[in-house]
């Protein structure tokens, strides 16, 4: 077979990460300014048969096995039901994933569901209106909650949530997981990176994965999960009771530690932006336009080439700790988380 999406430091990209769009209904400080950026025009966007176009060539010639689509937020794309669809109707067909605030998924998650939607996971930071609206600057969080019901009525599972936290709104993380271990989702905590665009990310008052630990182990005992990793960004933790390790598992959390236990030895992504260029880093500083061949009538082949040869330029990883570091001139929003 022809060599996948290997690297200089060999790593295999096999999780393709496509962002839809660069728009969002959320502004999230972590993310995107108050003021929002100003949105790609809709020409220069992929369309969905550009879409599905190169997930086909991801699948077939370069050895991409799962599919998760972001944004922006990915909800905004009137067919993204259709590009879901169509991703699964692909050969061989690749585990099909979303990533979303849940806004808007009350009308849609049944239609995703049948059109082959395998997993999911909502971004949700804060369980009360108040720092939920100082964190997305938007009072929604009524509609992001209705959201995550909808997936779990329609059968999407499981479905985690994302929670980052941030330094200036105080969330008890030990309640978030009370929360959601009573209804079964997978909670997974997010150390911030410096991905806003307001470049406002400052090292010294990250919340990180050790102190989201001590917080939790305050009303819970976590004790680590045996299954290999697997390249996944999240630690996962069995929660029991607290002091009753012996006591049967309440469930598990997850904790992502991107700044100070850094996963990127192991990374297996590779990204699509909205605009059809690939990021083989989320810290990457440059892209591979995939858009200007596409549109001048390339064949599969010579999009998988440029695809190749985009990964192998990949960074070994952030180095946000390192000395010299600089964040990507492009926000989250902009990448695709
Ligand atoms: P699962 O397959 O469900 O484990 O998904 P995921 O955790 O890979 O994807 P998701 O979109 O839910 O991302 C969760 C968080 O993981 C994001 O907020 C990022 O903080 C982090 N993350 C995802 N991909 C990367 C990556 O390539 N590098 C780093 N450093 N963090 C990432
Ligand atoms: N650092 C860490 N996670 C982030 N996300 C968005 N911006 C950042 C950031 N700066 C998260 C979102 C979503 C996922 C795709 O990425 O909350 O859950
Ligand atoms: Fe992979 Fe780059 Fe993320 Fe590290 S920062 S895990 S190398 S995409």
């Amino acid at each position: 077979a022809a060599p996948g999406l290997i690297d200089r430091f060999g790593r295999a990209a096999t999780d393709l990460r496509v962002s839809l769009t660069d728009r969002c209904n959320l502004r999230c400080t972590y993310c995107m300014p108050a003021d929002g950026l100003p949105w790609t025009p809709a020409d220069d966007l992929l369309s969905a048969d550009e879409i599905v176009r190169l997930i086909g060539i991801a699948v077939r010639e370069l050895g991409v096995t799962s599919v998760r689509f972001t944004g922006g937020e990915p909800l905004l794309r009137p067919d993204l039901v259709e590009i879901v669809a169509r991703t699964a109707a692909l050969e061989p067909r690749p585990e099909i994933a979303l990533t979303t605030n849940g806004i808007g998924l009350e009308s849609r998650a049944v239609a995703l569901r049948h059109a082959g939607l395998d997993r999911i996971n909502v971004s949700l930071d804060a369980l009360d209106d108040a720092a939920f609206t100082r964190i997305a600057r938007r009072p929604l969080l009524h509609r992001t909650l209705a959201g995550i019901d909808a997936a779990v009525a329609a059968g999407i599972g499981p479905v985690k949530i994302n929670a980052v936290l941030v330094p200036d709104v105080d969330v008890d993380p030990a309640e978030l997981l009370e929360w959601a271990l009573a209804r079964g989702h997978e909670l997974r905590f997010i150390e911030q990176m410096p991905l806003d665009a307001d470049r406002s990310w400052r090292r010294a008052g990250l919340v990180t994965a050790a102190t989201v630990r001590e917080r939790l182990s305050a009303r819970y005992a976590l004790v680590p999960d045996a299954a290999p990793r697997e390249g996944a960004p999240a630690e996962r933790w069995h929660v029991h009771p607290h002091g009753q390790t012996d006591a049967a598992s309440l469930g598990t959390v997850g904790i992502i530690a991107s700044v100070t236990e850094p996963f990127c030895g192991d990374c297996r992504r590779t990204r699509l932006t909205a605009q059809g260029t690939v990021r083989a880093c989320l810290f990457s500083h440059d892209e591979v336009s995939l858009t200007t061949a596409l549109r001048a009538g390339a064949g599969d082949d010579e999009l998988a080439g440029l695809w190749r040869r985009a990964m192998w330029a990949k960074p070994f990883g952030h180095g946000i700790d390192q000395v010299g570091f600089a964040p990507p001139a492009r926000s989250m929003s902009e990448i695709g988380g």
